[in-house]
């Protein structure tokens, strides 16, 4: 079953799945992860400088024998490099790590008080260069994207953002798909905190799936892109197979009755 590929307001496409690659820091089990996602059908890789991993995710993907433009690749500027001069120069070290003159995707990380607007800067200005195709930002509530239509020239195509049962944001979702900002889903298995709940559990037996396959289906039928993170050979196998169903309206409708609005991770909503 092929990942669906999603079309960016820049007219790039994205895989609908990628697999996520925070905290995965010993660089066998990276390895593992990484062989196995290419085994299973994952092209979509999503790193980040402040995830220190980069620097693996060259050395895997080079070891592949993939060509590097049959890879999608992401990474995102760290809160610690958004002064205008250091993005760039980040940047060029991150391209040096991941072993590649561009990246597919490249994202601010959070929406930094006072430095974001001249780091969104920096990001067109790589995107000019060439050294990035699509650029957008992450943890962006609607203000700080409301707020970058005083100041962008380009607009982001993608806010990554903490989305699962649990946390839906229909709101910002809303904005999103107004704006054509593609929402991408973060911590779409609500990190594993919450693997019990028991409306999902009965819809996974109804569909003879698992029960992360019906968290991740849920995102899926919504049009979002997720990046689930797993080492587990089988799970990351699990994770892709969820091309081959779809939840009927009643089922989504009871996933949808399930939002706590719960975060597990930070929340831009206090940042100013
Ligand atoms: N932009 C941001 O600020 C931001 C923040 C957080 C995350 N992210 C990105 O989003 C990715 C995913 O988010 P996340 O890592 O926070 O959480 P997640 O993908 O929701 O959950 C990962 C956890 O779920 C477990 N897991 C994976 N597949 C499973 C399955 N089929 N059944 C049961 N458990 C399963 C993993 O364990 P094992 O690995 O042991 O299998 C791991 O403990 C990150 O890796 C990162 O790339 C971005």
């Amino acid at each position: 079953m092929s990942v669906p590929l999603i079309s960016l307001a820049d007219q790039n496409e994205i895989p609908q799945i990628g697999l996520g690659l925070w905290q995965v820091k010993d660089e066998n089990e990276f390895k593992t992860a990484f062989d196995s996602a290419i085994e299973f059908g994952y092209r979509h890789f999503d790193t980040a400088q402040f995830y220190r991993n980069e620097q693996m995710l060259g050395n895997s993907w080079k070891n592949s024998g993939l060509k590097r433009e049959e890879l999608y690749i992401t990474t995102k500027i760290a809160f610690t490099n958004f002064g205008q001069n250091q993005v760039h120069e980040s940047f060029k070290e991150s391209l040096e790590k991941l072993q590649t003159d561009y990246v597919d995707l490249l994202l601010l990380h959070f929406p930094v008080p006072v430095l974001r607007k001249k780091a969104w800067l920096a990001l067109e200005e790589i995107q000019k260069a060439g050294g990035a195709k699509s650029i957008g930002v992450s943890n962006y509530t609607i203000k700080h994207l409301e707020e970058m239509n005083s100041y962008k020239n380009t607009k982001p195509v993608i806010n990554q953002v903490e989305l699962h049962v649990f946390l839906q944001q229909p709101e910002l979702i809303a904005y999103c798909s107004k704006n054509n900002i593609q929402a991408e889903a973060y911590s779409p298995l609500a990190r594993a905190h919450v693997m019990d709940n028991a409306v999902v559990t009965k819809i996974a037996q109804k569909y003879n799936k698992t029960y992360a396959q019906i968290m991740l289906r849920f995102l899926i039928d919504q049009g979002l892109v997720i990046i689930p993170k797993s080492v587990t050979p089988s799970r990351i196998k699990e994770n892709i197979d969820i091309f081959d169903f779809q939840l009927d309206a009643e089922d989504l409708s009871k996933l949808k009755s399930q939002d706590q609005n719960k975060h597990f991770l930070w929340s831009g909503t206090r940042i100013p």
